[in-house]
């Protein structure tokens, strides 16, 4: 008989993420990893699942061992008291007792949430600090995850609570807010005066792999946009905060959130992509081929939408969100697009300067802009600034978001936590669009495996520029001289 599996989350990130903290040292003293799960595991079993994604070298032996010493597993059913009762003994029993700190890390189905957060509550607190951690799907919709937050919140103080967008424990999403508020040069350009469009994009080669089921239930706007990059998008809008104090950063991010309206269908292009003959086998399955996933399913797998923040930095900068599986690559980044050069004196060819974080892969920063082409004649041409991570940073080594925020749980820094006012923002913004996009029930736009649907039509050219003006006409002939004087008379 097959073992039974551990979930997805703790296998594949939360007891690697651990692992790789306690590897390098950086958790604190006497931490004990305790599994709480329905199914007869063993720390044996957890042991073999999870050692696939440990990244263990040859020279970890030891550490590995002295790591898998410090875990336990307890059984319990998420509804029974008593098997919260044993896990609180079992808790009181390790070093520090009730006295030890505990860390809740809820990766659980949102069906379970309800129960296990309410025993959690009544029958394991210690004496020393409590935390939760949680993970999206935070509800579906603004009713949904106002109840969550209304139940969450009459449990645990919002200190207490830690919503998990791994986005924001990203190297260069963090990195955002020290490239705008940490350098001179961008504060006076960052605004509608100077920037025509803001592009915010994830991309993934893959499809739902088996986890259409999963998938299914929310879609791409729900799994990626309304979260990881409406969070860029407020890194990117937000004003400089008070400090950088977490609550600081926070409020900031709430008043871009309010500054949104609800996104309109109108402004919204959804596909869902079909098998591709021409791709690998992977790539020959559609969405609707995934067994996992309900026949005819109109759920989009890509979305496009134009955000507007409606402020004084920013009114009529359009900001497109675009997400998508099943695409021709992976990538994750911000593109800010900047008007063009105002009395043009290059007969239009220098083209629009962009900066570009590349969120991964390939961390970077880089800023096109136009240069004079290197020779004899005076050309401009489109070249960059270029600072990518790999060559300038080239033995360091980038922690994993899970790392870092999980570091942060432990140090008690909720900067890079969702706030419930946050959350509520962002399901005010999509959840009137995600509502009428189920009522429909229209098929989205099919686009093949690893090319995504087609690009909007092109805006229409520029204008052609002025002829020149015609040349000045030749000066008159100078007037014939005077004829001579007649002679004088004899
Ligand atoms: C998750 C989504 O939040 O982010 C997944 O649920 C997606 O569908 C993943 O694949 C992408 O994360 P990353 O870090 O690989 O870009």
């Amino acid at each position: 008989m097959a073992p039974p599996p551990q979930g997805d989350l703790a296998r594949k990130k939360i007891y690697p993420t651990i692992w790789w903290l306690f590897r390098d040292g950086l958790l604190p003293d006497a931490t004990r990893v305790v599994g709480f799960a329905r199914s007869p595991l063993t720390v044996e079993l957890i042991r073999e699942q999870t050692l696939p994604y440990l990244k263990v070298t040859s020279e970890d032996g030891p550490r590995l061992a002295e790591f898998l010493s410090l875990q336990s597993f307890v059984r319990g059913q998420y509804g029974d008291e008593a098997s919260f009762r044993a896990l609180d003994a079992h808790l009181r029993g390790l070093p520090g007792g009730d006295r030890a700190h505990r860390l809740f890390y809820l990766a659980l189905p949102p069906s379970v949430y309800t129960p296990v957060t309410q025993h959690l509550r009544a029958l394991c607190m210690g004496q020393g600090w409590n935390r939760v951690i949680v993970e999206k799907p935070f509800g579906r919709d603004l009713g949904s995850s106002e109840e969550l937050s209304a139940h969450l919140s009459s449990l645990f103080c919002e200190e207490q609570i830690y919503r998990m967008d791994h986005y924001l424990g990203k190297e260069m999403v963090q990195s955002l807010m020290v490239l705008r508020f940490g350098n001179r040069i961008f504060g006076p350009i960052w605004n509608r005066d100077n920037i025509a469009c803001v592009v915010l994009t994830f991309k993934e080669p893959f499809g739902t792999e088996g986890r259409g089921g999963y998938f299914d239930d929310f879609g791409i706007i729900r799994d990626v946009m309304q979260n990881h990059l409406l969070q860029l998008l407020c890194l990117v809008a937000m004003e400089k905060p008070a400090s950088t104090n977490p609550d600081d950063v926070r409020d900031e991010k709430v008043k871009v959130l309010k500054c949104i309206s609800p996104v309109e269908l109108q402004d919204v292009v959804l596909g869902q992509y079909v098998g591709n003959p021409e791709g690998p086998p992977e790539a020959q399955k559609g969405y609707l081929d995934d067994p996992t996933v309900p026949p005819g399913s109109t759920t989009p797998t890509f979305a496009t939408a134009v955000l507007r923040v409606a402020n004084e930095r920013w009114d009529g900068v359009p900001f497109v969100l675009r997400c998508g599986k099943a695409l021709n690559e992976r990538k994750a980044e911000v593109r800010l697009q900047f008007r063009e050069v105002p009395g043009d004196i290059f007969a239009r060819q220098c083209k629009r300067n962009e900066l570009v974080v590349r969120v991964q892969p390939c961390e970077a920063v880089y800023a096109k802009l136009n240069t004079k082409k290197p020779g004899m004649y005076l050309r401009p041409e489109e070249s960059e600034l270029d600072l990518t991570y790999g060559s300038r940073y080239k033995d360091v080594k980038l922690p994993d978001a899970y790392e870092r925020l999980l570091l942060d749980v432990i140090c008690g820094n909720q900067m890079h936590f969702v706030r419930s006012d946050e959350l509520r923002e962002a399901w005010r913004i999509f959840t009137p669009l995600l509502h009428q996009i189920e009522q429909r029930r229209e098929p989205p736009i099919p686009y093949p495996y690893g090319r995504g649907p087609p690009p909007p039509p092109p805006p229409p050219p520029p204008p052609p520029p002025p002829p020149p003006p015609p040349p000045p006409p030749p000066p008159p002939p100078p007037p014939p001289p005077p004829p001579p004087p007649p002679p004088p008379p004899p």
